[in-house]
């Protein structure tokens, strides 16, 4: 059973409208719960655990309609996703392979080929770009790169509703130009990392033990410990 279903069993498979598209009007009296069900069973899925079939054409729109309810601070749209199409993946390999090779004149042949075929593993694979460059507002960039974890939390939480597995992979090619110039970014884009989607072989046995509110909420320092303003 997928986890929309499990949240509302009366429910088709895929995207609940009860989740989806409406106002925090139309949520039903349980939208905590389920919102707590579905965000607090993501887990990352790695890559090689995903398989085909992945989203469809519509579930793919779907999913980046989700994105784009991401908070943005004046309304920006400060990041973009870059679909990486199956007859597309070998370009990436070679990008992830030849990235190697520019960072590790001395990588071996079996270094080479694991980055390459890491291009080749989820049947969904986005890369996520946040758009850094000049624009108005100038909303500075730790705030546009909140919209984009949010962007890509969206995704992640949307994928797994569908019954998916997803998971973010990113390493140092994120950093080569041979990607910037494989995904035509211009001044001021940096990719973020990839986002993989598709259907989950195996997941891990359990998942991550969460930090609890109390490792990272606290109350406002008294005057007293601070020395005031
Ligand atoms: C920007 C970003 C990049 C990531 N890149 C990788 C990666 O390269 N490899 C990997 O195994 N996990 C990567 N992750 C996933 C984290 O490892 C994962 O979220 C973490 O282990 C916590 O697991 P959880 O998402 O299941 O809670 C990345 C996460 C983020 C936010």
């Amino acid at each position: 059973m997928n986890v929309a279903s499990a949240l509302n069993p009366a429910a088709p498979t895929g995207l609940t409208s009860s989740i989806y598209g409406v106002g925090a009007e139309g949520l039903d009296s349980d939208a905590f719960g389920m919102a707590q069900a579905l965000i607090g069973s993501r887990q990352n899925v790695s890559p090689k655990r995903l398989i085909k079939p992945g989203p469809s054409a519509t579930q793919l729109d779907a999913l980046l309609s989700l994105a784009a309810t991401a908070p943005d601070h004046g309304l920006l749209n400060p990041w973009r996703f870059i679909i990486v199409r199956a007859e597309q993946r070998h370009r990436l390999g070679e990008v992830f392979a030849l990235a190697l090779i520019d960072r590790d004149p001395g990588a071996t042949l079996e270094q080479i080929e694991s980055a390459r075929e890491k291009a080749h593993r989820a049947p969904l694979l986005l890369v996520a770009v946040a758009c850094l460059g000049a624009r108005e507002p100038d909303t500075p960039s730790l705030e546009r790169m909140v919209s984009m974890g949010a962007a890509i939390q969206n995704l992640l939480l949307g994928a797994h509703a569908m019954g998916y597995g997803a998971g973010l992979t990113s390493g140092q090619a994120m950093a080569s130009p041979r990607l910037h110039r494989l995904c035509g970014l211009t001044e001021g884009e940096v990719p973020v990392c990839c986002v993989n989607i598709g259907t989950v072989t195996k997941r891990k046995a359990s998942a991550r033990l969460r930090p609890t509110p109390s490792e990272f909420a606290s109350e406002l320092p008294n005057e007293s410990a601070t020395g005031g303003v």
